[in-house]
């Protein structure tokens, strides 16, 4: 795991694992349900990462050799909230870690000529003010659709929100920095730059579309 003086709540997770399972995932002769595989195997290693600073609290428990206070996870359930339509990729491994997790779905699409996000759904947990939250969404690209759910996400009380990628772009971080700079942001990798369609490079496509298998 990597944090840089400029971006301190970026944290690049370099684990063996997350790196080989993505450089698969980006080759473009990978499958559909490879791709989906892979990305629901990397999301419960980058689940690990993004849940290392929940808060904990401890509680009696009795082993069968004596009582103990033992760790758990302290505060109210936490909420997982999935930008659609590819953050479901994410959503769905991070959900076997944490099962009883409450969901919530932002639905945004990119206007394909200005790149802004418009939004078409919102569908979010109750008492956002007392859960730790989690965005997911494979891509932060412009950062714009981020900005935009995390914007929705402290209308609605969240204080406490971590954002979760498979690759970001430093356009995106960037943009998040700027907008929500108390959000840490955890990837598998940083590349390289934004095309002019707002893809990243060299990236891995559209994640929806790779996930999907439409085009
Ligand atoms: N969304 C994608 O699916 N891919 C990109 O490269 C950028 C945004």
């Amino acid at each position: 795991m990597t944090h840089s003086p400029q971006t301190p709540h970026l944290t690049v997770v370099q684990h063996p694992l997350v790196q080989h399972k993505l450089t698969i995932m980006r080759d473009k002769s990978t499958p559909t349900p490879l791709f989906r595989q892979l990305l629901r195997e990397i999301s419960l290693l980058l689940a690990y990462e993004v849940t290392r600073e929940l808060d904990m609290t401890t509680t009696q428990i009795e082993t069968p050799l004596q009582m103990m206070q033992a760790p758990t996870l302290d505060g109210k359930k936490l909420a997982l909230v999935s930008i659609l339509r590819a953050g479901n990729g994410l959503l769905d491994g991070i959900l076997e870690l944490i099962p009883a997790a409450r969901v919530g779905f932002v639905g945004l699409y990119r206007d394909p000529d200005t790149l802004k996000p418009v939004q078409y759904y919102c569908k979010l947990p109750d008492m956002l003010e007392a859960r730790a939250a989690i965005v997911v969404d494979p891509m932060l690209a412009t950062g714009n659709s981020s900005v935009a759910a995390i914007d929705l996400l402290k209308e609605k009380g969240a204080q406490n929100i971590r954002f979760l990628c498979l690759l970001a772009a430093p356009e995106g971080v960037a943009r998040m920095q700027a907008a929500h700079p108390d959000v840490p942001i955890v990837t598998a990798a940083l590349d390289s730059h934004l095309n002019d369609h707002g893809y990243i490079v060299p990236g891995l496509g559209d994640a929806g579309d790779r996930m999907y298998g439409t085009k």
